[in-house]
């Protein structure tokens, strides 16, 4: 009895773990909208007003869309394209640029090569 509740527990967890996650071939697609400052693959334009975005935990940007998108965290840029994206379109922007490896050896834009 006790191994079948440990099972269901872990089967709650584990698909929980999965709709979590976002698709990141979707996220490229959408991605589009944020190259210019965010940089193709979110390693910057070499502009230091544009936070490098690559290879950041997924969790931490799919917080700071949120945040942009409630206006908890606020900046007139990004509040008017978080308030176009779902909470799908985050998920899977998300793990795009959680996925992409960070050029960044030390956090100066100016650096990244
Ligand atoms: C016109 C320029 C521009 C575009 C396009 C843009 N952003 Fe941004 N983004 C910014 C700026 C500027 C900031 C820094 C704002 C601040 O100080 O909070 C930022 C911040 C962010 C952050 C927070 C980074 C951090 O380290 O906290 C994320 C995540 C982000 N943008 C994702 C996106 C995504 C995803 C898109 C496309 C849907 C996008 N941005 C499109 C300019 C842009």
């Amino acid at each position: 009895m006790k191994s079948h509740a440990v099972i269901l527990v872990l089967g709650v967890l584990l698909s929980g773990h999965a709709l979590a996650s976002g698709n990141a071939g979707r996220g490229l697609e959408l991605s589009k909208t944020c190259q210019a400052c965010h940089g193709v693959d979110g390693n910057g334009v070499g502009d230091p007003q544009y936070p490098i975005i690559a290879g950041q935990y997924a969790d931490y940007l799919e917080h700071a869309m949120r945040a942009y998108r409630s206006g908890e965290r606020e900046n007139a840029i990004m509040l008017g394209f978080a308030q176009a994206l779902s909470d799908q379109d985050i998920k899977d922007l998300s793990a795009y640029f959680a996925a992409q490896k960070s050029k960044v050896g030390d956090l100066d834009p100016k650096n990244v090569k």
